[in-house]
């Protein structure tokens, strides 16, 4: 059976459930999710390998095979068409020119389940899905259920990383009027014990770990690579369960009335449905999504207990976030343009400003250090890369505003993070192109010699399509120094 199968066996059916890894329901044969790639703008629709099994991966790649590929469409596999798609501007606007939100990189989260690759939703700031039109979902003080698989490594301060019940409007229309799972480790409203990341409830103006609207020290920081959140609401009262989705049972961290602070008693549920972001498209929050559901009626722990063991035996594991030509820590690289243009110009620094610089063997020394980089192992996930410079030990290139920085590691959460890069096989089929971990729509690109993070297409000029393959791709060598 597969977790929505448990949730109707409970007598609380799913009314959405939505994943890129796998069928949710035993029998689901349906699609599971669709990308469009950047080459020429066509979609496909992504279903499981078999009926009930793990997300077609390998349609996938062959499809995105030498171009990009985003995720437009989560299906819900409930039959409610509660489908999620490209978030609209709403209290607050996104990144894309129109004011939605941006949509996931289709590769940001690669997985294994029992073996077989599949990816995840991998959301970084700015991204969201949402559907207003949501039909069977709760209203007003209606009970609901809800679980979701997370990635409990990435995750931020930002507002909000949610999945679950929202405004239809798409605006803060006030306390009460959202229910949401909620993970990371924004500390504006309630938190759990620790410096987080929490598994919080989302419900509207608040994020809340328990009855107290500050804190509940039972609500434990997260340290599991793969988390089951639970949330899950009733009239007066509702609770939080949260565990490791790869191994052992649920632990209720919180169970009792609605927060002490007015408008959450009765609730005001409006059932739209939205991931990644908070009710009022606030999309400042980070995280990766890998399945998740939302029912009808208060599940019963005993069910969510069940649902639980399900994740688990469906085996979620890391798997490889690179490709191409392999890179080893400790070698010195130096990565060479392969536009028409270029191909004699090479990544290189002066002083914080990276670009390309036309370099040979017989440059000076000071020349080749400054195109020359030490591999690290990646600073915020070792399943990548990070960039020392040659000449400024201790300085990296990172990302900053999407333009690409050489500057002194601080070692913060965020510098690690926009240091880190998955290089993989090169677009335009030379050596490679090197994905930003933290937005992995967004490749190493040289426009007008300068260096960015680029996605296919996009608000900035440096996104622009023409010639991205072969500005995203370089040759990596043996570093001049
Ligand atoms: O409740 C926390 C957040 O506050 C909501 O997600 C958002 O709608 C509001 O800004």
């Amino acid at each position: 059976a597969g977790p929505c199968d448990i949730y109707a066996s409970g007598g609380t059916p799913c009314i959405a459930a939505h994943s890129t890894t796998r069928a949710l329901f035993n029998s689901f044969n349906g699609s599971l999710y669709q990308v469009k790639r950047g080459s020429d703008s066509a979609t496909l629709n992504i279903g499981p390998l078999s009926a009930g099994g793990v997300a077609n991966a390998a349609a996938q790649d062959s499809f995105c095979a030498h171009t990009t590929c985003v995720i437009t469409t989560i299906f819900d596999q409930s039959g409610h068409n509660n489908h999620l798609t490209q978030a609209p501007a709403g209290g607050w606007k996104g990144p894309e020119a129109n004011g939605s939100d941006n949509l996931a990189s289709a590769t940001g989260a690669p997985v294994t389940l029992n073996g077989s690759k599949a990816y995840g939703v991998f959301i970084p700031p700015g991204t969201g899905y949402r559907n207003n039109a949501a039909t069977g979902t709760a209203k007003g003080d209606a009970a609901q259920g809800m679980y979701a698989v997370f990635d409990g490594t990435h995750y931020n301060g930002g507002c909000c990383f949610d999945y679950g019940n929202a405004e239809t409007s798409g605006g803060d229309t006030g306390a009460g009027h959202m229910e949401a799972i909620y993970f990371g480790n924004i500390n504006v409203w309630g938190t759990g014990s620790g410096s987080g990341p929490w598994i919080m409830a989302d419900l509207e103006n608040g994020l809340f770990s328990g009855v107290n609207v500050k804190q509940n020290t039972g609500d434990p920081t997260i340290t599991d690579r793969f988390v089951t959140a639970v949330v899950k609401g009733q009239p007066n009262n509702w609770a939080i369960r949260g565990g490791n989705a790869a191994s052992g049972a649920l632990t209720t961290f919180y169970n009792g009335q609605r927060p002490n602070a007015s408008g959450y008693n009765p609730m005001s549920k409006e059932g739209a449905i939205i991931l990644g972001i908070g009710g009022d498209n606030s999309n400042g929050a980070q995280g990766t999504f890998y399945e998740g559901v939302m029912t009808s009626g208060f599940p019963s722990d005993a069910t969510e207990n069940a649902v639980q063991a399900n994740i688990v035996a469906a085996k979620y594991a890391t798997t490889s976030m690179t490709s191409g030509p392999a890179l080893s820590v400790g070698s010195h690289v130096s990565l060479r343009a392969t536009t028409a243009c270029c191909t004699n110009r090479f990544i290189s620094h002066q002083g914080s400003t990276v670009n390309t610089q036309v370099v040979s063997s017989s440059n000076t020394t000071t020349v080749k250090q400054q195109a020359s980089w030490v591999v690290r192992t990646g600073l915020a996930n070792s399943a990548c890369f990070s960039f020392e410079s040659v000449d400024t030990a201790g300085s990296f290139l990172r990302q900053s505003s999407f333009q690409l920085m050489l500057n002194a590691n601080d070692n913060s959460k965020g510098f690690h993070e926009d240091a880190t890069f998955c290089p993989q096989a090169g677009l335009n089929g030379q050596g490679n192109s090197v994905r930003s971990w933290n937005y992995p729509t967004r490749f190493f690109r040289h426009f007008g010699n300068v260096l960015y993070i680029a996605s296919n297409g996009g608000v900035h000029d440096f996104d622009a399509t023409a010639l991205f393959n072969d500005d995203v791709s370089f040759v990596v060598s043996s570093g001049f120094a």
